[in-house]
């Protein structure tokens, strides 16, 4: 299967380069199975339906979110009939939506997608880690199984915890990847039991900025610890961000992997193969 997960994608910029650019990355890369983090999608805090709709729209098979995804409060009502959009896994229970879906992927296959956040410099959740096994033990990874791919987004701050996760789950995830960050991270690869993994995806954003947000305002708020101007997305041109994966359908693993970086101002990279 061929998978690209896309980090999270911040304000108009960012979604601008995704409908810009992912319909024909589709055909070109004859991709199976995309992911996007949309938890930034509107404004940077959070997603609309609307948003959510243009970004399936647009060649997404599933969204994701994070430590913003109900800034926005129609979330908490959309999210319930959009099977699609999948919010972290250790929201306490009650909380509106679902932390992992199955998506169909063409051939008759199916993709497992989960969602969770860390607890490392975040608000406190439920555990991620029992949290992620438990939305993995519903479904068998490979050939004979119920899913031919798994992808799991953990959502979190620190680099150990994501990488923690990561190893936990090596060898029953085709993809462990982190998002939150925004910055892509150089260490993608694939692990001892196939589980292909980075760090951070990056975003789908203008880079000319602080994480995403206009650099002058974002930067002030580390200067004088007042209350400033409301943050807003940087309006340049964005760069895609992520992490392009070919997995093997008899065990759901991964077999080679590339970073893709495209527009904007990062160095640009894409698969080859
Ligand atoms: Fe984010
Ligand atoms: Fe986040």
């Amino acid at each position: 299967m061929r998978l690209l997960f896309l980090g999270d994608v911040v304000g108009r910029p960012g979604r601008h380069v995704i409908t810009d650019r992912l319909p024909q990355l589709r055909e070109r890369w004859r991709l199976d199975c995309v992911v996007i983090n949309g938890e930034n999608a509107a404004g940077g805090f959070g997603l609309t339906e609307a948003i959510c709709e243009e970004l399936l729209q647009a060649g997404a098979d599933a969204v994701t979110l994070g430590n913003h995804s109900f800034d926005q409060r129609e979330a908490l009502v959309f999210i319930a009939r959009q099977s699609r959009l999948v919010r972290p896994a250790n929201y306490p229970p009650g909380t509106p939506g679902r932390g992992s879906t199955v998506v169909d992927v063409p051939g008759g296959r199916k993709a497992l997608v989960v969602n969770a956040m860390g607890r490392l410099f975040m608000e406190p959740l439920d555990d991620p880690f029992r949290a992620v096994q438990g939305a993995l033990a519903a479904h068998r990874l490979g050939a004979g199984g119920g899913v031919q791919a798994v992808l799991v987004d953990i959502h979190a701050e620190a680099s150990s915890e994501k990488m923690a996760m990561a190893h936990s789950f090596d060898g029953r995830a085709s993809l462990v990847i982190g998002t939150h960050t925004h910055v892509p991270s150089g260490d993608y690869r694939i692990l001892e039991g196939g589980t292909a993994y980075m760090t951070d995806a990056g975003m789908c954003g203008d880079y000319d900025s602080v994480i995403g947000m206009q650099k002058g305002p974002a930067s002030l708020r580390f200067w004088k610890k007042v209350p400033g101007e409301k943050l807003a997305p940087a309006e340049g041109p964005a760069s895609l961000s992520g992490l392009f994966v070919e997995t093997d359908d008899a065990t759901g693993l991964a077999l080679r992997l590339a970073p893709v970086r495209l527009g904007g101002k990062l160095s640009q990279a894409m698969p080859d193969f």
